[in-house]
C-alpha cells in the first residue's frame, strides 16, 4: 500500500482534509507500514531468509564450553534496507537477549520455528545502511525446529555443519544463499581447545585459561557454508602450488579412522590445483578441511573448509569426498542455488568432478561410471522418479540428484562435446562469480556456448520422471 492509496483512502473518508495534511507532513519512510516478509521467497522453505534487507557483513564474537555446550555472544550484522521497514526478521533459534538498531534498542519476539522478530524504535527507510547488534546465548544442542537440530555434539564440543540449516543454532542471519556477506567469527574456548572456522586465522591468544581464535572470511558467503567446529584437534598448514594457504584440522579423538582422514584431507592442495584446471582459478584465499569426532553420514562443503565425518573414512581413504567437497567451492560456494530446488548445479558437479579424479586416477572414466550408474539402475527403480532439475525439498539430498544429475553432465558432454563441454565447465563459476543462479540459467549458458538447442536433453534427463532410452546418454538427437 503506497502513500498514494493511503491518501486516496483517506480523502473519501469524513474529516479527510485534516488526514492528509498529517499524512503528508510526515516523511515517506515513516509512513510504510510494511514490515520484512518472514521467509525470502524460496518454494521449497517458505520461512528461510527474510524480505526487506540484505546483508554484507557478519561479526560474530562467541565463548563457547565445551563441557556443558554453552554458547554466548554478540553478533554484529551490517546491512542495507531494500524497502522501507517497521519490523523485520532475523533467523535463529538461541536465547536473545538484547537487539540495538543503529544504536538505540529495539523490541523483539520470536515467531514461527526459527524467527526473530526485530522493531526498530524508529522505521528504517529504503535503502539505507543499517547495523543490528544481537546479544544472545543458550545451549545449541538443545534447541530445535522443526524437530530436528543441525548442531553437532561431539565428546570435546559442538560443531555448526547442515545445508540447508546450520546457523540458526549459532547466529543470526538471512538464512538463505540468496543473501551472502562476509565474516569475521571470533571464538574464546577453554586452553587446549580450539575454534575452527572459514578463511584465514587472524589471530590466536590465550589470557587466563581462554583462548580466543579469530578467523576471517572476506568473500561473499552463504549462511549455511559458515562454519564453527569446537574440539581438540591437530592442526596442519601447508601452501597449494598456486600459493593459497591451506589449514587443516584433525580431531585427536578419530581413534582407528585418523591416518585415513589425514591421509585423504591432506590431499586437500593438491586435488584443488587439479580442479583448477577443469573450473578456473580457486576463488578464495584460504583452503583446507577439518574432521571432527562427528557421526553423520555427510560431509558439507562449507566455504573454504569443507566439513567430513569421520564416517567418509571408515573403509579407507577417500580422495573422492575431498574432490567433491573442493568442487563445491566453485560449484554450490562461488556460483550458489538462486533457489534451493537449483540444488543440482551444485551436487550434480560435484558429482561429476568425482568421476573426473576417478578417470584421472585411472579407476574408471566418467563414461564408465555414467555407464554404470545407468546399467545397475532398472527402469522400475524409485532412482528414476526423482527429477534431479526440481527434486522437492523432501528429496533435495536424493541420491539421483547426484548420480542422475551427473548423468545428466555425461549426456551433455556428449551431445556437445568435449570442447565445449569443458568450455561450460569453467566459464560457468566466473560468469557468475559470488553470485546465484538456476538450473534454467546453466541451460540458457551452456547453449550459448554450444549454439545448440538443449531443451530436450536436460527435459529428458533432470526432469522427466523416469528412466531416459537406452542410448540417450550418447544420442545427439535428444
Ligand atoms: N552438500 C552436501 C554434500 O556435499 C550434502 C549435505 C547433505 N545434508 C544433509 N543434511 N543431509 O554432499
Ligand atoms: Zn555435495
Amino acid at each position: 500500500l503506497g502513500l498514494g492509496a493511503l491518501v486516496h483512502r483517506r480523502i473519501t473518508a469524513p474529516g479527510a482534509l485534516a488526514a492528509v495534511t498529517l499524512l503528508l507532513a510526515i516523511p515517506a519512510s515513516a509512513s510504510s507500514r510494511s514490515p520484512g516478509a518472514p521467509g525470502i521467497g524460496d518454494p521449497y522453505y517458505p520461512a528461510y531468509g527474510n524480505g526487506g534487507y540484505d546483508v554484507s557483513h557478519y561479526d560474530l564474537r562467541l565463548k563457547y564450553q565445551p563441557a556443558t555446550d554453552r554458547l554466548d555472544g554478540t553478533a554484529t550484522l551490517l546491512a542495507r534496507t531494500t524497502q522501507d521497514l517497521v519490523r523485520f526478521n532475523l533467523d535463529f533459534l538461541l536465547d536473545v537477549s538484547e537487539v540495538r538498531v543503529d544504536g538505540a534498542k529495539a523490541a523483539f519476539r520470536t515467531s514461527g520455528e526459527h524467527e526473530l522478530e526485530i522493531t526498530p524504535d524508529k522505521p528504517l527507510a529504503k535503502g539505507t545502511p543499517v547495523t543490528v547488534v544481537v546479544r544472545y546465548g543458550g545451549v545449541p544442542s538443545k534447541k530445535q525446529a522443526y524437530g530436528f537440530t543441525s548442531w553437532l555434539r561431539t565428546p570435546d564440543g559442538g560443531v555448526a555443519a547442515g545445508e540447508p540449516e546450520a546457523a540458526w543454532w549459532w547466529f543470526p542471519s538471512n538464512d538463505h544463499p540468496l543473501d551472502k556477506a562476509t565474516y569475521d567469527v571470533s571464538v574464546q574456548v577453554p586452553d587446549g581447545s580450539q575454534a575452527i572456522s572459514n578463511g584465514t586465522l587472524q589471530s590466536a591468544s590465550s589470557r587466563a585459561g581462554w583462548t580466543r581464535y579469530s578467523w576471517r572470511s572476506d568473500k561473499p558467503q552463504a549462511t549455511y557454508l559458515a562454519t564453527l567446529a569446537v574440539g581438540r584437534f591437530d592442526i596442519t598448514t601447508g601452501t597449494t602450488k598456486g600459493g593459497i594457504p591451506v589449514l587443516s584440522a584433525y580431531s585427536k579423538d578419530l581413534g582407528n579412522v585418523y591416518g585415513a582422514a589425514r591421509s585423504s584431507v591432506e590431499r586437500t592442495g593438491e586435488i584443488a590445483d587439479w580442479l583448477t584446471g577443469y573450473f578456473g582459478p580457486y576463488p578464495y584465499n584460504a583452503l583446507g578441511g577439518y574432521v571432527p569426532n562427528t557421526g553423520t553420514g555427510y560431509a558439507l562443503e562449507t566455504q573454504t573448509r569443507p566439513y567430513y565425518s569421520p564416517r567418509q573414512f571408515a573403509a579407507g581413504s577417500n580422495t573422492s569426498v575431498v574432490v567433491h567437497e573442493l568442487a563445491h567451492q566453485w560449484y554450490g560456494d562461488l556460483v550458489s542455488v538462486a533457489r534451493w530446488k537449483d540444488i543440482w548445479i551444485n551436487e550434480g558437479f560435484a558429482r561429476y568432478a568425482q568421476w573426473l579424479w576417478s578417470e584421472h586416477e585411472g579407476e574408471g572414466t566418467a563414461q564408465q561410471l555414467a555407464d554404470h550408474v545407468y546399467a545397475s539402475r532398472p527402469a522400475d527403480d524409485p532412482f528414476w522418479k526423482v527429477a534431479p532439475g526440481d527434486p522437492g525439498p523432501e528429496n533435495q539430498f536424493h541420491l539421483a540428484v547426484y548420480d542422475r544429475g551427473a548423468l545428466a553432465l555425461q549426456a551433455l558432454r556428449n551431445r556437445i562435446g568435449d570442447a565445449d563441454f569443458f568450455a561450460v565447465l569453467k566459464g560457468w563459476p566466473a560468469k557468475y562469480a559470488h553470485g546465484n543462479a538456476s538450473v534454467a540459467d546453466f541451460r540458457r549458458y551452456a547453449e550459448q556456448v554450444s549454439g545448440k538447442p538443449l531443451g530436450g536433453l536436460f527435459d529428458t534427463w533432470l526432469y522427466r520422471p523416469s528412466k531416459p532410452a537406452a542410448d540417450a546418454a550418447r544420442d545427439a538427437s535428444i
